[in-house]
């Protein structure tokens, strides 16, 4: 289900994750948004260039389709090295771990995507490469059992998490920097969307773009997205450019409204508003309702909600305010909103 939402911050399939990934900047400076993000990083990477040296291990947290592996791969380009992907979840045996990480070459660097669901084993297995770039070993079993030793190379670790909560202290405390990439303003949005527009070769005006970044969450990814069916909807239904009023039809058909929600972000607050009398009603509760996975709602529907203010995040669970009843277009009542009283 969320896998298709068109405004779901996950890649739909590989080929618009190749699609992405030609629209993603290759070089800091292509980069839009994030300025103080941009700015840091950018000194980081020149002292360690000055150096001669590998760049420090890096955390990226924020909701999907921020950027995280687009700086991620910035970060290679810029320091002239080679990056290995992988996420948490695909790294299963120590075995496997093994193999990658002594494969690595002096300054390669390590991308690990959720790197939250690591298991216990593999994360305890890291602490020693990441400190002080070596790992032990376990060969043989019981009384054979002998642990070796195992030098690696100078790497640079990235991970990416949309919950830096979920991971555990000692694996956050050996990340040298941190950065939280934050939702983009529409301007911003704005602004990658007609260079977006450049690179697949469509015209578009300042006031189009506005419009489509209004309806993205934020969400680069998303803009990329609906750039594109924009894009199609323009070469079929009118000329190919897109000016404001094919950009509205477009959106409009698609479903998408002024803020950008979907149905299923309507329906989860139409269910805090009007199943649960406007809340607080616990996530888990909530996903059973809606037949949704839990990490579905918090990874991907709730973060922007909660950005906009149309939900809160309290000890007793969500609340919908009164501005989601607003938008909603449903009569606010004592019954619906008891606890905002
Ligand atoms: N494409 C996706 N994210 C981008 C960004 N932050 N800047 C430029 N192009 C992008």
């Amino acid at each position: 289900m969320s896998r298709e939402r068109i405004i779901g911050g996950e890649p739909v399939d590989r080929e618009e994750d190749l699609t992405q990934l030609s629209l993603r900047p290759k070089v800091l400076a292509e980069y839009i948004g994030q300025k103080e993000l941009r700015g840091k990083l950018k000194v980081t990477l020149d002292a360690a260039r000055q150096r001669g040296e590998t760049a420090e291990h890096i955390l990226f947290y924020g909701p999907p389709g921020l950027g995280k592996t687009t700086l991620a791969h910035i970060i290679a380009n810029e320091m002239g090295s080679k990056l290995f992907a992988t996420a948490g979840p695909a790294l299963q045996r120590t075995g496997d771990l093994m193999g990658i990480l002594t494969n690595l070459k002096e300054g390669d660097i390590l991308f690990i995507d959720e790197i939250h669901r690591l298991s216990p084993v593999i994360e305890e297995f890291m602490y020693p490469a990441m400190e002080d770039f070596k790992v032990d070993f376990v060969v043989d079993k019981g009384a054979f059992a002998k642990v070796i030793n195992v030098p690696l190379k100078r790497f640079t670790l990235i991970g990416a998490t949309t919950r830096a909560g979920m991971l555990s202290s000692p694996l956050r405390d050996r990340f040298g920097l941190y950065y939280h990439i934050d939702f983009y303003p529409p301007e911003d949005l704005a602004q990658i969307i007609i260079r977006s527009a450049g690179l697949l070769e469509t015209e578009i005006d300042q006031e189009a773009a506005l419009r489509i970044a209004q309806c993205s969450r934020g969400t680069p990814r998303i803009a990329n997205r609906l750039l594109r069916r924009v894009r199609d909807y323009a070469a079929v239904k009118a000329d190919g450019v897109i000016g404001e009023e094919i950009a509205v039809r477009a959106l409009d058909a698609e479903g998408v409204d002024a803020l950008g929600l979907d149905n299923l972000d309507r329906k989860l607050l139409q269910v805090i508003i009007e199943y649960y009398k406007g809340g607080p009603v616990g996530i888990e509760a909530l996903g059973a309702t809606l037949n949704e996975e839990v990490d579905t709602l918090v990874d991907m529907v709730e973060p922007y909600l909660l950005k906009i203010g149309f939900i809160q995040r309290t000890r007793r669970g969500r609340m919908a305010s009164p501005e989601a009843v607003k938008h909603l277009g449903i009569e606010p009542s004592a019954d619906n909103q008891q606890s905002l009283f």
